[in-house]
């Protein structure tokens, strides 16, 4: 009897949307927290990569200074390996139609919701004079991001994680009155670099508006500097290098160990085994080196990138239109099913 072959088609690759602000210095935590990890998915996925600076003037910005940090950022995506000839690059007010779901999506978010994030809160409390309805409602702008590509992944640190869980919620509110509009998206982590903390409280997680410098590693940090602020992490008074991720005790080194284990790939309990018995000073002394070896690239190639404005030109703008076509079937589907008569 003859063989039936039935022919599959090729699925369709799942698709990632992520982005930085560019915001401030860039530092160790968004690169192996996110950039990273973005690198490892390009192959595996469609990826969408944006420069976020709607989302920045919730603060507010220099704004020559947030038009120079714009186009750094991108250098340093392209830098770090994401690839232009494989994922979409683009600058967020490119595309209007993030603003424009925004808006939308307003109208079906709760202030009680909102009410509750971390990051408001914690940035209400450190910009008392400045807390605009902006600042308020960014996880709307952030959900509208992620929805407008119908994303299946948004590779993320963990501090994001709860801004995922709202869109998720506004994409499902949405969803039960209008019938299947969004893809609902799930948040992505890696596996050590998640969440990195600051060198100088390593309660607190590392973050590029800290007021103290030393408390984090920028992208940007000369490699003397990277390896100084490194040695001068602190640590305990125990003297034992042992991972115990929930002993508060051990904040700093645990933090070190993931350091090391997001730069080599290890798992932090094999970095603990391997330096068990050494000294911090030897012990930060490897992280700061292992450090330095894998920004040393990423910067020589940011140095180049940077002089070729043409080239990043060129790569914002192919990305801009791409975003655009894409966020524009979304875009149309939610204008027709919230009842805008249709152009
Ligand atoms: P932002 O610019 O604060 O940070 C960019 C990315 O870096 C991660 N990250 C960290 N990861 C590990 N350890 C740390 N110490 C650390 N600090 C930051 C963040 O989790 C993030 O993944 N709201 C976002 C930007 C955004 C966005 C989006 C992201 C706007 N729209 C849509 C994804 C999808 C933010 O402020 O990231």
């Amino acid at each position: 009897m003859e063989e039936n072959i039935i022919s599959t088609p090729a699925e369709p690759k799942k698709r990632i949307f992520s982005g930085v602000q560019p915001s401030g210095n860039i530092t160790l935590g968004n690169y192996l927290g996110a950039i990273k990890n973005w690198v490892d998915l390009q192959d595996k996925y469609e990826c969408i990569y944006a420069m976020m600076d709607l989302h920045t003037i919730t603060v507010r910005q220099t704004p020559a200074e947030l038009r120079k940090r714009t186009l750094e950022l991108l250098a340093l995506y392209i830098a770090a390996g994401i690839d232009p000839e494989k994922c979409i690059m683009f600058v967020q007010s490119h595309n209007s139609a993030h603003a424009e779901l925004g808006w939308i999506l307003n109208c079906y978010t709760y202030m009680g919701e909102l009410q509750r994030m971390t990051q408001f809160k914690d940035k209400s409390a450190r910009h008392a004079d400045n807390i605009n309805a902006g600042l308020f409602t960014y996880p709307v702008l952030m959900a509208a991001d992620i929805l407008l590509y119908q994303t299946d992944y948004v590779p993320v640190g963990k501090d994001q994680l709860q801004h995922i869980e709202i869109c998720r919620d506004i994409a499902n509110r949405f969803n039960s009155l209008y019938g299947n509009v969004f893809k609902i998206p799930e948040g992505l982590l890696t596996k050590s670099g998640a969440k990195i903390m600051s060198l100088q409280d390593p309660t607190k997680k590392m973050s590029k508006s800290d007021e103290n410098p030393k408390a984090f590693i920028s992208m940007m940090d000369d490699f003397n500097v990277i390896a100084k602020k490194i040695k001068s992490a602190v640590t305990d008074s125990e003297g034992v290098i042992e991972y115990r991720p929930d002993d508060e005790s051990k904040a700093g080194i645990n933090n070190l160990i993931s350091i090391m284990a997001a730069v080599t790939g290890k798992a932090p309990e094999s970095i603990a085994q391997e330096f068990s018995g050494q000294g911090y000073g030897v012990f930060k002394a490897a992280v700061a080196d292992a450090v330095v070896e894998t920004v040393r690239p990423i910067r020589e190639e940011y140095d180049r990138l940077i002089k070729d404005k043409a080239y990043l030109q060129g790569i914002y703008k192919n990305g801009a239109e791409s975003a655009h076509r894409l966020a524009n079937r979304t875009l149309k589907k939610v204008y027709k099913k919230v009842g805008f008569v249709v152009e």
